[in-house]
């Protein structure tokens, strides 16, 4: 089991006329990893961040980018993605009719290997996959858009996941959280087992708080687990 919770702040929910600006409170506020959605219009009815915003924030920030595609035969970008900075990439499996190739493909390029669950899709699907994966990305909403609400019955496949991988000796794989990972939610999505904090509108990018004073409250919100 991972000791150390991480933060991955969702820069899709950041101010886009001041992205610099964000970027040095996020690495003042000593965030882990910036989370980078990427969209195909296809696969969700929406389009995110791209390449050439990775491109400009590898010249400004180390902090390491963790991206979220939510593309259609995402093994187009894989290499693109790696070109462009990205250390951390999670993929659908809902995208491609052949995941393991992708996740090996990750791999190969030198990033850590995530597969991303839509909230339907069971966590049985991991389980030839499991020796291919470096963490899961679990959509506790439905992908493509930001300030949508926590689907109840997520809380309980952090828990069920945590479960499935500890089961198999696979306690090193990190759970990733991402949507509605909330001031309200956070402490039950730890308690279950979620071990990567995506920080979005509701979390780290909240209206009418600075970025330090909600990480600074998210981080005493697991500080206890
Ligand atoms: C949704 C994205 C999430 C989203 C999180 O498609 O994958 O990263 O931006 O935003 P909140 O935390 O507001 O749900
Ligand atoms: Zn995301």
């Amino acid at each position: 089991m991972n000791d150390k919770i991480k933060i991955s702040a969702s820069l899709a929910c950041a101010d886009m006329l001041n992205l610099e600006r964000e970027v040095r409170l996020l690495e003042r506020a000593g965030i882990d990893l910036l989370h980078i959605d990427i969209m195909d219009g296809i696969f969700v009815p929406n389009y995110g961040l791209n390449m050439d915003i990775m491109r400009a924030l590898k010249r400004i920030t180390d902090i390491p980018m963790e991206c979220h595609l939510m593309i259609h035969d995402p093994e187009r970008y894989i290499e693109r993605i790696t070109e462009a900075g990205g250390r951390y990439l999670s993929v659908h499996y809902e995208a491609t009719l052949h995941i393991q190739r992708a996740l090996a493909l990750i791999r190969r390029n030198n990033m850590k290997a995530g597969v991303a669950l839509n909230p339907a899709t069971s966590i049985e699907v991991l389980d030839y996959i499991a020796d291919d994966i470096d963490f899961v990305n679990l959509m506790m909403i439905n992908p493509g858009f930001a300030g949508q609400k926590l689907i109840p019955a997520m809380i309980r496949k952090i828990s069920d996941t945590r479960k499935y991988l500890d089961r198999r000796g696979k306690e090193h794989i990190d759970i990733l959280v991402d949507g509605n990972v909330s001031i309200d939610n956070i402490p039950s999505m730890v308690e279950a087992g979620a071990t990567i904090l995506v920080g979005g509108t509701s979390g780290i990018f909240r209206k009418n708080h600075s970025i330090e004073e909600s990480v600074e409250l998210v981080r005493t919100l697991y500080h206890g687990n």
